[in-house]
């Protein structure tokens, strides 16, 4: 074909070809929007450009990036049905807790570091005054802390406020007890109402620590409830139980409820 001739065949099939377009009939579907009026088109190109949104992920936390089961883990779990593995494990790194107290207590290094921080905020936010009552125990002082309470209440009424040598939490030196400056309520349901066991309740999280026996969970922790009793498990997991409302390990972890030793136990 003479080259005009092409020229002119080329341009009639490119004609043809967009007129099949803008009518919204491409060969292929297109997949093109409708053709809109000229109006909206225009509105459209002269629309400040929307940033494309980020979608906001939905954080999903990571029940097993630490152990519950090693008792070197600020994550362990100790219950009736969770003894200490060992049973005499001493924690590595105990530190004297620099904090007013009734006896001298030791915590592992970071529980003693968050405890610091937790009873300054508590003077410094609300102006109560906290000590510690008790924290670390070895095997052999819950030996003793055990025995007391098995000659005083009797061993049913022991086991429901006091664990058995190698299954308290104090052992694992993430636990402790707290009680009020002048001293009020110590050891005694009534601490939840004192100001220093409300300020406690509802801001321990912070800091890392959950109170482990609340009122309504003796079914599942196997303890009446101690609102002087608190657990270091690291900011990141008081905090994610306090947003989900999830107040026990237990739950927490969907491990079975643990109300009484297994045979033996
Ligand atoms: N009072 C708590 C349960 C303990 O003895 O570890
Ligand atoms: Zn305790």
């Amino acid at each position: 074909m003479p080259r005009p001739l092409r020229r002119a065949v080329a341009l009639a099939a490119a004609v043809a070809a967009s007129a099949l377009v803008l009518a919204g009939c491409a060969p292929d579907g297109g997949g093109r929007p409708p053709a809109t009026s000229s109006a909206t088109a225009h509105a459209r190109r002269s629309a400040t450009p929307r940033p494309t949104p980020t979608p906001t992920p939905t954080p999903t936390f990571d029940k097993s990036q630490l152990s519950i089961d090693d008792p070197t883990s600020i994550w362990v779990v100790v219950n009736k049905l969770r003894p200490l593995n060992p049973r005499d494990y001493v924690p590595p790194d105990l530190v004297q807790v620099p904090v007013q107290h009734v006896y001298t207590p030791l915590l592992r290094k970071e529980a003693s570091d968050a405890v610091v921080a937790m009873f300054a905020a508590a003077q410094s936010e609300a102006g109560l005054g906290l000590q510690s009552q008790s924290a670390y125990r070895s095997y052999s002082t819950q030996v003793s802390t055990y025995n007391g309470y098995v000659a005083s209440r009797g061993q049913a009424g022991a086991d429901l406020t006091s664990a058995r040598p190698g299954y308290s939490e104090h052992q694992t030196g993430l636990a402790l007890d707290i009680s009020s400056v002048p001293a009020a309520c110590t050891l005694a349901a009534c601490f939840g109402q004192t100001p220093q066991g409300m300020w406690l309740a509802a801001n321990a999280y912070r800091f890392g620590f959950i109170l482990r026996y609340p009122a309504d969970k003796t079914a599942i922790t196997g303890y009446e409830y101690e609102p002087w009793h608190f657990r270091y498990v690291g900011v990141a997991l008081a905090t994610e139980m306090h947003d989900e409302g999830v107040e026990t390990l237990e739950e927490f972890f969907g491990l079975p409820p643990a109300p009484d030793y297994a045979p033996g136990g």
